[in-house]
């Protein structure tokens, strides 16, 4: 079974900085042909500020020929509780909406795939405590079937034992019961989007991927972090293996944030840890 994932493709009808990366990775997906197409996340540039960019997007997504499945990212639905746009019940039930449920699960041949809500982790909320256990339920019924998660944030950074690293990656506690979760059920690969940046590795027996991003990359008003500044796609051969093929797409081109965040995110602080991805 072959799966693209795509991820932070930021559509705005308003702010059209990244639209243009669209058509190339349209027609990229077209020629792959593959059975089914994930998106990790911020899809709309400000969905969780405007209805109107979740529906441009959709309105893209929807030109696609094979079955798309999405999960929310911070610009789609707000983030965490605190700070400018926490994630609330109007931002869930627009998502919802526009959409679809923000967790799902999806089996095809003998594997599970599972996409959640990863911008609640972490915040102590009993949303994310009900989280909690309707994953756990998804992961223990998957009666033999191989488990692949989807999600928009990474787990960790630079390591699996780092503190919190804010903005970017799952507070400690979440990300252990996440981590334990992993080992428990075998999950062979888990998915995200989030940082822009393009990396493959391994925690234990699961492989962690993060998508590259369809629309921008980020310079040097972000601290440095693993992985490869580049746009693209990711090609998942789910089989025996996991083969997970890290793809720059012709005519995509990498946009530098820095160079249009003033334009992009006026909001934003230019420096550092709360900034944009
Ligand atoms: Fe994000
Ligand atoms: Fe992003």
């Amino acid at each position: 079974m072959r799966i693209i994932q795509i991820t932070d493709t930021h559509f705005s009808p308003s702010k059209t900085h990244f639209n243009s990366n669209w058509q190339p990775l349209a027609d990229w997906i077209g020629q792959e042909n593959p059975d089914l197409v994930v998106h990790t996340g911020d899809l709309a540039l400000d969905g969780a500020g405007t209805e109107d960019d979740l529906i441009f997007s959709m309105k893209l997504l929807s030109k696609l020929q094979v079955p798309v499945l999405g999960v929310p990212g911070n610009h789609d639905i707000g983030h965490m509780l605190d700070g400018a746009q926490p994630v609330n019940t109007e931002r869930l039930e627009r998502w919802r909406r526009l959409v679809g449920r923000e967790e799902w699960v999806h089996d095809i041949g003998n594997w599970r795939l599972i996409g959640f809500n990863s911008l609640i982790l972490g915040d102590n909320s009993d949303e994310e405590e009900a989280q909690f256990v309707w994953l756990e339920d998804a992961l223990s019924t998957a009666e033999g079937r191989r488990i692949a998660i989807f999600a928009h944030k990474p787990l960790f950074v630079d390591e699996p034992g780092e503190g919190d690293t804010g903005y970017w990656s799952v507070r400690q506690a979440a990300r252990q019961r996440m981590c334990d979760f992993l080992d428990k059920y075998e999950v062979a690969l888990h998915a995200s989007g989030h940082l822009h940046r393009a990396w493959a590795g391994n925690l234990n027996a699961t492989k962690l991927v993060w998508a590259p991003a369809a629309s921008f990359i980020v310079g040097p008003m972000e601290r440095d972090m693993p992985g490869e500044r580049i746009v693209g796609a990711v090609l998942h051969t789910l089989g025996d293996e996991v083969t997970s093929e890290i793809v720059e797409i012709a005519g995509m081109s990498p946009f530098l944030l820095d160079d249009v965040i003033d334009e992009v995110y006026p909001r934003a602080k230019p420096v550092v840890e709360e900034t944009a991805a």
